[in-house]
């Protein structure tokens, strides 16, 4: 029976830590229950000890995920680890990942520390850890630049205090595949208790090598957890993207040999949510999940294609959850057939009231653009949880005016904490018009790091999704809106932005 290949999702912790890619607590939930949905084997959901609003995700998540492990990082410290096991306490299964810098580099510029107290204080971790659940991982940072002989002594000693993974992390994306995967394959055999523990591989993408790296971890080295994250997202660039092993590991199921347990369907879903809720848009030739993945535009490639399929694709879009753009609702469709295709979806609205209001949105947006398909719905649905959470400003209605020659002007009436407020403003184009007239209101002294604006759909009658990325005193918030027309679709980007500023609950600094 083929050895079984633990799939770690960090897109909540490792992907989090990119700049402006920090969440809310309701955008963590949502993301935590596609990763569910996909069968993702451990979710770690953030960093307890990191903030409020970190401990907070972890702990909504922990309570509302079952099918999944879920897991928290914390330092070497009693303290990260105790606020850890706090926010994990209602955890079906719970798992506390700790970890200590073990390069001489981090240990003496860093931590300013010497070996031996890096020693004796995993040891101390792990030890703390144990107290409080089975499940405990251990992560030696910058373990690709650490010495070998200091890591068999580190590894050795923590999983003799009950490390049940040990997490080999390139921390800086420096590893090549055939040296980590051996450094992998040493420390097992040099380790005589390598086998009480399952070895993982984290690789960080620096050199374009993280998902490299990480199949030789497993192929040469003998890992049975890969790390890794939705699209690859995670700090400067980025972590192992999931989906890339996912399907490697199932195509080339031959060479590997290993065993999953990924809802591949879920993989196109998952990578989208993602992109939308951290308006971290996925370059159209990414692997599997981007636009052009199985696209071909070659006529040789064509009519291969049409003459049989396999000439040209190794996997295939449906399988990985790509639909065609499939037409679902209409302006006459009911209430009953819109709450059956959330349910299709894998949307679950907390209430009736929530349904109701998605089903008058839906109606509005139906009013306006004739084909409905599963991305509007599940752009609105997103645009209503928005609208639901973050109470301080609610889009109401916009007039603009844009011509040659003239300067654009544009008035957008909002609610601020339920009253009505109406602004004008000009500005050098449509979109400068609007935060002009936003701002002339709420002075919200934030500078505006990122505006995308993406068809949701194909066709011009598609609805724009805008993405705009604030920052205001070293804090990063993006908001999203969408809407036929881009110019309101900005509206709401903006003001879904400025809520999120607003928010008290939000995580202010970054993790690490
Ligand atoms: O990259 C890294 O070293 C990490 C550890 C905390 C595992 O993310
Ligand atoms: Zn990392």
């Amino acid at each position: 029976m083929a050895d079984k290949l633990i799939i770690f999702d960090t897109t909540l912790r490792d992907g989090e830590q990119s700049p402006g890619a920090s969440m809310t607590k309701d955008e963590k939930i949502r993301i935590a229950k596609q990763l569910e949905r996909m069968k993702v084997d451990v979710i770690e959901a953030g960093f307890a000890a990191a903030s409020p609003g970190d401990f907070e995700s972890i702990k909504a998540i922990a309570s509302i995920i079952k099918d999944s492990t879920i897991c928290s990082l914390s330092r070497a410290n009693d303290r990260d680890i105790a606020r850890a096991a706090e926010a994990l306490q209602a955890a079906q299964r719970k798992r506390i990942h700790t970890f200590i810098a073990t390069s001489p580099l981090h240990m003496e510029k860093k931590l300013r520390m010497t070996p031996d107290q890096v020693l004796e204080q995993a040891i101390q971790a792990v030890r703390y850890a144990r107290n409080f659940t089975d499940d405990v991982e251990f992560s030696p940072e910058d373990g690709s630049r650490s010495d070998m002989d200091f890591l068999c002594r580190v590894l050795e000693a923590v999983i003799k205090e009950g490390a049940t993974t040990i997490n080999f992390a390139d921390t800086v994306g420096y590893a090549v595949p055939e040296l980590y995967g051996n450094m992998l394959k040493s420390l097992r055999e040099r380790i005589p208790n390598s086998d009480k523990a399952v070895w993982s591989v984290h690789c960080h993408n620096d050199l374009g090598m993280a998902v490299a790296n990480s199949l030789a971890g497993v192929m040469i080295g003998g890992a049975r957890q890969i790390e890794c994250t939705i699209n690859g997202l995670g700090e400067r660039a980025g972590n192992t993207a999931l989906e890339e092993i996912v399907m490697a590991v199932r195509t080339r199921k031959d060479y590997f040999d290993l065993q999953l347990g990924i809802d591949i369907s879920q993989i196109v879903p998952a990578s989208k949510l993602v992109s939308q809720i951290t308006g971290f848009a996925v370059q159209p030739n990414k692997a599997v999940v981007g636009a052009n993945a199985f696209a071909h535009a070659s006529g040789i490639h064509q009519d291969g294609i049409l003459k049989a399929r396999d000439t040209y694709e190794i996997m295939r879009a449906e399988d990985v959850g790509w639909s065609a753009n499939k037409l679902v609702l209409g302006k006459l469709s009911g209430r009953n057939a819109f709450k059956q295709r959330l349910e299709e979806l894998g949307i679950s609205l907390e209430s009736e009231t929530e349904v109701n209001a998605a089903f008058a949105r839906f109606k509005e947006l139906a009013d306006r653009k004739s084909e409905i398909f599963d991305e509007d719905i599940l752009a609105l649905v997103s645009d209503e949880e928005y609208a639901h959470n973050n109470d301080a400003f609610h889009y109401v209605s916009l007039s603009q005016r844009s011509e040659t020659g003239e300067l654009p002007y544009a008035k957008v009436v909002f609610t601020s904490e339920g009253k009505e407020v109406a602004c004008e403003g000009n500005g050098n184009g449509p979109v400068d018009a609007i935060v002009n007239a936003i701002d002339s209101k709420v002075q919200s002294g934030a500078e505006l790091l990122l505006f995308s604006v993406n068809a949701i759909t194909t066709g011009t009658q598609s609805q724009g999704e805008v993405t705009m990325r604030l920052s205001k005193a070293g804090r990063i918030v993006n908001g999203v809106g969408a809407d036929p027309d881009i110019v309101v679709a900005s509206a709401k980007a903006y003001l879904s932005a400025l809520n999120k500023l607003q928010s008290k609950t939000e995580k202010l600094n970054p993790q690490i």
